[in-house]
């Protein structure tokens, strides 16, 4: 019998063969168990010795010859598959860099560092204290009676550990014990802002349990009421950089100042337009405030005031819920990039 034309059918039809699995198909057709030649093999057994070895050694020849065909397609298949993904995922290097991204300031950041900027502007000191805080400070020192509710358990973080009067540490309420801090340690006249953050157990739109605020003290021999509307109206028109905003000082009460008032300024845009939002306390320093910074309140006198930060990026950008600023969301604070 030719086994020629069994070859070179085997040949033609591994080259034909456009993948690994349609190759595999036609290997099965000529080497497989029921395949052309393998059935030839079985045949040998019907035949005498000598024509069995003869015809054997035709048929591997041939076997031989289709194994090399097949064995060569499968490595010129391999190869073109290995060209073909070398060629997709090659790297251009002659592309430019993407180069490290560029951060910002957060908002309430820029805002911090802008009241910073407008009151040493105008002469103020910057000073900067604890957040963890001893209750005579927060409280006591600020003419806070021992039974008042902000020192309960719902309006303020206590840590652990004690003062050296034996009393709770707390986080801070508010900035205002910087104002005895500060008076302290300097000697009149004393003109100083202290920015920070400040914390209480309260979350709502307008907000958040950690909280930033800036204090501001002017104590000298003739600081009068009048000049903390003067230095504040002036910080606001330098803040919102326009003379006509609407901003007012409303009667109030704290237990450091008297009198007191609270500064609202109102919104221009937004859902909220036209309302008011309050802003900041202020007020005369109370003599006996002035007495805990080791001052004579017979003869020094003077204005605080302690502001929100946040309520100031509020109005100053058109925020119109605080909690925003402590989100993360990338969408928000890119805007203020
Ligand atoms: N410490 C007050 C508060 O947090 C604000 C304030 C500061 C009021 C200074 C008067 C004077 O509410």
């Amino acid at each position: 019998m030719d086994l020629e034309p069994i070859v070179s059918e085997a040949q033609r039809a591994f080259a034909a063969a456009s993948d690994a699995a349609a190759l595999e198909n036609e290997k099965a057709r000529f080497l497989g168990k029921t395949g052309q030649l393998t059935e030839l093999l079985k045949g040998l057994g019907k035949l005498d010795p000598e024509a069995r070895k003869s015809e054997g050694a035709r048929i591997n020849a041939a076997k031989q010859q289709i194994e090399a065909a097949l064995q060569a397609r499968r490595q010129a298949l391999n190869d073109a598959l290995l060209n073909a993904r070398l060629a997709a995922e090659a790297i251009d290097v002659t592309l430019p860099g993407r180069g490290p991204s560029r951060g910002s300031l957060h908002p309430v950041l820029t805002t911090w560092e802008r009241v910073e900027q407008i009151f040493r502007s105008i002469g103020f000191d910057v000073a900067d204290g604890p957040e963890i805080e001893t209750d005579w400070f927060n409280f006591t020192a600020l003419n806070s009676p021992e039974n008042h509710p902000a020192r309960s358990m719902q309006d303020t973080f206590y840590v652990e550990g004690n003062d050296d009067d034996g009393k709770p540490l707390l986080l801070r309420t508010h900035t205002s014990p910087m104002q005895v801090r500060y008076a302290r340690m300097n000697k009149p006249p004393i003109k100083v802002i202290a920015p920070g953050r400040t914390y209480r157990v309260d979350s709502d739109a307008t907000h958040s349990p950690m909280f930033h605020q800036v204090e501001g003290l002017w104590i000298a021999e003739d600081i009068s009421f009048a000049d903390l509307k003067g230095v504040y109206t002036d910080f606001l028109r330098k803040f919102f950089e326009r003379d006509d905003i609407q901003v007012r000082f409303r009667p109030s009460y704290f237990p450091f100042t008297e009198p007191s008032a609270e500064i609202d300024m109102a919104f221009e845009s937004g859902k909220n337009a036209g309302k008011w939002l309050e802003i900041s306390g202020s007020g005369q320093v109370h003599p006996s405030v002035v007495r805990n910074m080791g001052l004579d309140p017979e003869r020094y006198i003077g204005f605080a005031f302690g502001s929100g930060l946040e309520r100031l990026a509020m109005l100053r950008y058109g925020v119109q819920d605080l909690r925003l600023f402590y989100e993360n969301d990338l969408r928000f604070l890119r805007q203020f990039m």
